[in-house]
């Protein structure tokens, strides 16, 4: 049961794809406040827990603290950062009562789940001109599958996007990606995918190659190809400022850019130095920027990643000069005036500055939007015009896309990466626990920066790291410049990367199956204990834990130096190791607490009672996987139903895809 509910002129963001009735008069939750803006506040019961908010910090449980929707560049986020890159604005609290509430809101809106009183959940932003919509059921489960329901089918990449992909802020030349590609094969471990990262561009200009680098590229793109790797080049946000590139003059021709109140163009540093932000928004300059993505498509690239979308600004010329005038202030200031912490900020507050992103507009429908107003669908929007474009460009095919910003929506046109993490051991877990947060806001295809993108990883925590990233559906490495090198084969004992790789490529036939029933059913691929277990009072208290799909529970190990760690079983279960040797450990925990030894180099399972999965053998890419003689492990007499098909075009309804397996 959904009830849409009104509040003066909302912003029209297609979020919700079902047509539904506006229902008149209040929620039935809580209690909502129009005097200043919108308020929505409502009581919690000590036991309550609140799911939801997908790409946000902190647990499971959103409990206990502030969580703000407004996409931020944030590669520093500790735990105390309440805005991360994306806006998913979608809540179930559980409980005393169960609800569910989306607020279709694209500007600043902030959660504050029991933070300012820890029994009070209080939802406000600026303006009262938004869609609240209720949704009602059994249990939080229910819940959020209505909730999926209404926004529509989630995005399904092509089969290969399940495989292992590298990435690396600086790889410059085609020598570049050859080692990485001649560094996998050689070492015999698995990859599908390397990323391409800035640096193939001319000067960090959109849908250019860099001449000196790049040169017969789609010959390029053959050559790794020929080697079953697919070459997935990054697309920023802005339009690099340059008399006589062609994207720009279009562009600017055709008023395609964001403006200034006063008509000109908006400026905004970003890597290329200053660019001018395609307007998303409208509709036509959305499909021109799309269009662009078939200069790559026409040369054989079938994937990319949307970057920068928040989007991300470094500075713009307005702040440039208002840092200026305060230094010179200070430098002037005899009477100390101006404290050095002023100019200290001046200078900090250069990027991402919220005066910057009031001072430019969108056109929609034939009114000018200032931006902070709508400033959370950028990055929706910008992989909308991509998605849109690949069904023009080749409707019955699949092409991989993911993005950096995101709102709830974006989820029908692309998946996301978890932005810019670091090589910490909190993100690992951080990783882990937010993965079911964004499934519930529909996002599937998601995955982080594995080994970390910022700061040096250590072996260890890669390969901890590898043991969840085996599990999520986009599994990349990712690193920055300047960081040391993170490719599998840098390592000391190779072996145990391949190994783990390895197990990944088993584990796909399963993992794809789940991914296509969550993204064909409206469910989830990783859900919290609870939803399935709701009934135990332990269960819904696990936080480091995840049932994935309906067969199996994963617990990874995200402590440095713990050789093993606990786990809570809350029915009996086979606990399974896949061991380095390629054989794998199997016992049968019955239910309750247990401690299990897991060795770095070893990818633990465990499979629910009754149920079995299936396992291929190894294979070094997704399409050499052999999926007509694959072993199945589990329980005897039990049975799996398989999900297959040519993993590159759209024929998912055939009910040729399934078929069922028997231990
Ligand atoms: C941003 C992206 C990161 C990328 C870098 C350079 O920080 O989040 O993934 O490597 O830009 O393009």
């Amino acid at each position: 049961m959904v009830g849409k509910y009104v509040y003066g002129t909302p912003f029209e963001t297609d979020a919700v794809v079902v047509e539904l009735e506006a229902v008149n008069g209040s929620p039935g939750y809580g209690a909502i406040s129009l005097d200043s803006g919108f308020c929505f506040t409502c009581k919690l019961e000590p036991q309550d827990v609140v799911y939801g908010l997908g790409e946000a910090n902190r647990g499971i449980n959103k409990r206990g603290y502030c969580y703000v929707s407004n996409c931020t560049d944030m590669p520093e986020h500790t735990e105390d950062q309440r805005s991360l890159y994306a806006a998913h604005n979608f809540i179930v609290v559980s409980g005393s009562q169960t609800f569910g509430l989306f607020v279709d809101y694209p500007a600043k809106l902030t959660f504050d789940i029991g933070y300012t009183r820890m029994d009070t959940l209080i939802i406000t932003c600026e303006e009262a001109n938004l869609y609240l919509y209720v949704l009602e059921g059994e249990t939080p489960y229910d819940i959020v599958k209505e909730f999926r329901r209404i926004i529509g089918q989630s995005y399904i990449p092509p089969k290969f996007a399940f495989g292992f992909g590298q990435s690396r802020w600086g790889y410059m030349t085609k020598e570049d990606y050859r080692k990485v590609a001649e560094g996998y094969r050689k070492n015999q471990i698995p990859l599908d995918m390397i990323y391409m990262d800035i640096d193939y561009m001319e000067a960090y200009k959109d849908f250019t190659l860099n001449h000196k680098n790049f040169q017969n590229f789609p010959e390029f793109v053959q050559e790794m190809k020929d080697q079953h790797l697919h070459l997935i080049p990054i697309i920023d946000a802005g339009v690099k400022v340059e008399k006589g590139y062609e994207v720009y003059e279009e562009g600017v021709k055709n008023r395609y850019f964001c403006q200034r109140e006063d008509g000109s163009d908006f400026v905004a540093a970003v890597w290329p130095g200053d660019t001018h932000f395609p307007d998303v928004l409208n509709p036509e300059a959305r499909k021109w920027f799309g269009d662009h993505y078939q200069f790559l498509t026409d040369q054989g690239i079938d994937g990319f990643w949307n970057d920068m979308n928040e989007p991300a600004i470094f500075y713009t010329p307005e702040g440039i000069q208002a840092a200026k005038d305060t230094i010179e202030a200070f430098l002037k200031d005899t009477q100390g005036d101006i404290s050095i912490f002023e100019v200290r900020d001046a200078v900090l507050n250069l990027a991402n500055n919220p005066r910057d992103y009031a001072s430019f507009y969108h056109q929609v429908e034939g009114q000018l939007v200032r931006h902070d107003k709508v400033h959370n669908l950028f990055g929706y929007l910008m992989t909308r015009a991509a998605g849109e474009a690949f069904a023009r460009i080749d409707p019955e095919k699949r092409f991989l896309i993911f993005s950096r910003s995101s709102y709830i929506g974006m989820h029908r046109y692309g998946g996301i990466w978890t932005g810019d993490n670091k090589s910490w051991w909190s993100h690992l877990l951080l990783n882990l626990k937010m993965m079911p947060s964004l499934n519930m806001c529909g996002f599937l295809y998601t995955g982080a920066d594995l080994g970390g993108f910022g700061a040096d990883t250590t072996r260890d925590l890669m390969l901890r790291w590898l043991a969840l990233g085996v599990f999520t559906p986009l599994m990349r490495n990712h690193a920055a410049k300047g960081t040391r090198d993170q490719e599998a084969y840098r390592f000391e004992q190779v072996e145990d990367f391949r190994h783990m790789i390895e197990v990944r490529y088993r584990l796909i036939p399963y993992l794809y199956s789940e991914y296509m029933k969550a993204a064909l059913e409206g469910d989830l691929y990783f859900k919290p204990l609870a939803f399935l277990y709701p009934e135990d009072a332990h269960a819904t208290q696990v936080e480091d834990q995840l049932m994935l799909g309906n067969e199996i529970m994963i617990a990874p190990v995200y402590t440095q130096n713990a050789t093993g760690r606990y786990v809570y079983l809350p029915e009996e279960m086979l606990f399974v190791k896949f061991l380095p040797d390629e054989t794998l450990y199997k016992k049968i925990l019955p239910a309750g607490h247990h401690y299990v030894e897991i060795a770095l180099n070893e990818v633990p399972l465990f499979i629910r009672k009754g149920a079995c999965i299936p396992l291929a053998q190894p294979a070094q890419h997704v399409e050499a996987l052999d999926t007509t003689h694959m072993t199945l492990i589990g329980y005897p007499g039990s049975q799996y139903v398989l999900y297959e098909d040519d993993g590159v075009h759209k024929d998912y309804q055939n009910p040729e895809n399934y078929r069922t397996l028997r231990l």
